[in-house]
């Protein structure tokens, strides 16, 4: 009695996990090959941000208090807008991957930090979509940025970039970036509609 009853229930659990199994593979979007097998977990990579002042990006407001214009300081309120390319080395001459849309409002009174928002659209590693991210940063030193959101195959992306300069003491104008991306997919971003990038 006790074994029929066991031997019913392994029947019971066997043909509930063939039901989930079933139900997965059905509720996969066709067209999901790039990033089948990444929901619900993590993906991290590290790309370089290439920055040129007057050429890929430019102060668009003058800030109005607090520090001067220095090496690593902008008045209060100073507005730059970036259209920075992403490559996969810290040299400038290696493969893009990525290009980085943005712009920045320095928002202490030091000069030193900032609001900082982007859209960062990647073709890397078979990922192709976008990124979106809001948040402070620092001039000098790393910071966060909260992933606020995707588009393609990074749709319902969380996590958070951080960016730290590579040669703040570059000869010119021209800054590198070290930007590392620290994605996680939740899992129910398995079941949600998908969108274009
Ligand atoms: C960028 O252009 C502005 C306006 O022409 C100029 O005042 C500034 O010195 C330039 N900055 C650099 C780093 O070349």
């Amino acid at each position: 009695m006790a074994a029929a009853g066991s031997s019913k229930t392994a029947n019971l659990l066997l043909c509930l996990t063939m039901i989930s199994f079933v139900q997965l593979a059905q509720s996969s979007p066709s067209g999901d090959k790039g990033i089948k097998g990444f929901h619900g977990k993590k993906l991290s990579f590290t790309l370089y941000q290439q920055e040129t002042i007057n050429k890929t990006s430019y102060m668009v407001v003058g800030g109005v208090a607090g520090a001067g214009v220095s090496e690593t300081t902008t008045p209060f309120g100073t507005v730059y807008v970036f259209r920075d390319d992403l490559t996969v080395r810290a040299e400038r001459s290696s493969r893009v991957a990525g290009v980085v849309e943005g712009t920045s409002v320095t928002t202490s009174f030091d000069g030193l930090r900032s609001l900082s928002l982007g859209k960062i659209t990647l073709d890397h590693r078979g990922h192709r979509g976008s990124v979106s991210v809001l948040g402070g940063t620092h001039n000098t030193r790393p910071s966060d940025c909260p992933v606020v959101g995707g588009t393609g195959d990074f749709g319902y992306a969380v996590g958070y970039v951080r960016t730290s300069p590579v040669n703040l003491r570059a000869r010119g104008s021209s800054v590198t970036f070290k930007v590392e991306f620290h994605l996680y997919w939740p899992p129910y971003a398995h079941y949600a509609p998908t969108s274009k990038h």
